[in-house]
């Protein structure tokens, strides 16, 4: 069914979703690179990455994961949440570093990785260390893959330009 397969995707990618939507919301404050630049005299990561926001996005992804668990367990839902929450807040950020690399200034769009980074990064930590540290990890089907990849630009965008709309952002992406 496919309203069971966008059901499925959502279910297992919501900590990163809501994480990463938190940690925009709720960022802020001291930049983790400090405020240094790189070799190449750009930032290294920008004032865009904040040591706030990396923690509400992690913190925030386990709130999610545990609620969850309270409805339908699936996985430990610290273990869970963290390796979502983190693993998005460094896709975030290996795709802000290689932005200052391309002299892309923080804040300015840089299609398709703006709106993925953060659940490839979800989705990677979920494969590395996922067979590790949970007891019942299981391989997502490429469909559930194909689903969260389509749905999440959609529904970002969507969210974006309705925050843009009620004057919650200053840029509709
Ligand atoms: N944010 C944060 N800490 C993070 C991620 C995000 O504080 N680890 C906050 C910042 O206030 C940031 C906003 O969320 O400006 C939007 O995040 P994002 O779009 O990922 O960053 P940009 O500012 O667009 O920077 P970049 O160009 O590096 O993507
Ligand atoms: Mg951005």
């Amino acid at each position: 069914m496919v309203l069971e397969e966008i059901f499925n995707a959502v279910w297992f990618i919501l900590p990163a979703w809501i994480g990463n939507m938190l940690a925009c919301t709720f960022g802020g404050g001291k930049p983790i690179d400090g405020g240094r630049t790189f070799v190449d005299g750009y930032p290294i990561l920008g004032k865009g990455k904040t040591i706030r926001g990396l923690a509400v996005g992690v913190l925030s992804a386990i709130i999610v994961a545990s609620l969850q668990s309270a409805a339908r367990y699936t996985f430990n839902p610290i273990i869970f949440g963290f390796l979502m929450g983190l693993g998005a807040m460094l896709g975030d950020m290996v795709k802000s570093f290689f932005k200052r690399r391309l002299n892309i200034q923080s804040g300015r769009p840089l299609p398709v990785f703006d709106q993925l980074d953060f659940v490839a990064g979800a989705l990677v930590m979920y494969y590395l260390f996922g067979p590790h540290v949970l007891d019942n990890f299981y391989p997502l089907s490429w469909t559930t893959i194909a689903t969260i990849v389509i749905l999440t630009p959609a529904a970002h965008l969507s969210l974006n330009v309705l925050g843009y709309k009620l004057g919650l952002k200053d840029v509709w992406w």
